[in-house]
């Protein structure tokens, strides 16, 4: 059974479509975890076009479960993620112009600034992982650094037609990251539909998923969507 952790982000961005107050995305937090998510996700862009400091000091605050904090290895919001210390940091790469996180970061590419980066992360106790493809290079990069997890891409599987050849990357990937003592965990793009076959690897032992379940919560309710999405997931 994999854990479940919640990514509230698309509260905020609704919030931030008025700069205002509302929807919260630590009220849908708290939902969350009534629903039964075993953690929740935000991520702090350098943007900060949805969720804001003062929602992660909150979150800090309130989240029962574990609190994954998605960032970029900048030093503004890495001097954030010490302070804050969330239960895990998951690096992603981040571009400005992207409407979500568009592909896993190339950790073989920047070992050399990765690496103070997860050291610090690792100083004040937060646990690290890194959002990559699924592809040896990069998870052997992730083992190389000292990583405690990675987090596979699954947002080909979720866009392509040839779904068998994505699983089969995403199997041979999460058997490598656990043979080489990796954590592994899988997010973005998931939904009711597609999570099945994810669920199923038996090395992913956490899933990551945001858009799907807050989509549904329009119509259903938070605690109601992470429910039914609780059922696929066990
Ligand atoms: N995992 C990571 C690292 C992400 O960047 C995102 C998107 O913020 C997710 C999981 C969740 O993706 P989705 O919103 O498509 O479920």
């Amino acid at each position: 059974m994999a854990k479940l952790g919640v990514n509230v982000d698309h509260v905020a961005a609704v919030r931030q479509a008025r700069l205002g107050k509302e929807p919260d995305p630590v009220v849908a937090a708290i939902l969350a975890e009534i629903g039964g998510a075993d953690g929740i996700v935000v991520h702090l862009r350098e943007d900060r076009r949805h969720i804001q400091e003062r929602d992660l000091r909150l979150l800090r605050e309130i989240v029962k479960g574990h609190l994954n904090l998605e960032m970029a290895a900048e030093e503004s919001v890495v001097n954030i993620a010490l302070d804050v210390k969330p239960d895990t940091v998951t690096l992603v790469p981040e571009r400005r112009n992207e409407l979500t996180t568009e592909g896993g970061l190339n950790v073989a590419a920047n070992l050399d600034t990765l690496e103070p980066v997860v050291h610090a992360l690792h100083d004040v106790g937060i646990i690290v992982s890194f959002f990559v493809d699924p592809e040896p290079a990069q998870i052997k990069a992730a083992a190389r650094l000292l990583a405690d997890r990675v987090e596979i891409h699954t947002g080909h599987y979720a866009d392509t037609e040839d779904q068998a050849t994505a699983l089969h990357s995403i199997q041979a990937a999460a058997t490598l990251a656990e043979r080489l003592n990796l954590g592994v965990s899988a997010g973005h793009g998931l939904n009711y539909r597609n999570v099945g076959p994810i669920v199923r690897i038996r090395e992913i032992t956490e899933l990551n998923i945001g858009h799907s379940i807050i989509a549904h919560a329009l119509f259903v309710g938070i605690e109601q969507a992470v429910r039914q999405m609780r059922v696929l997931t066990r």
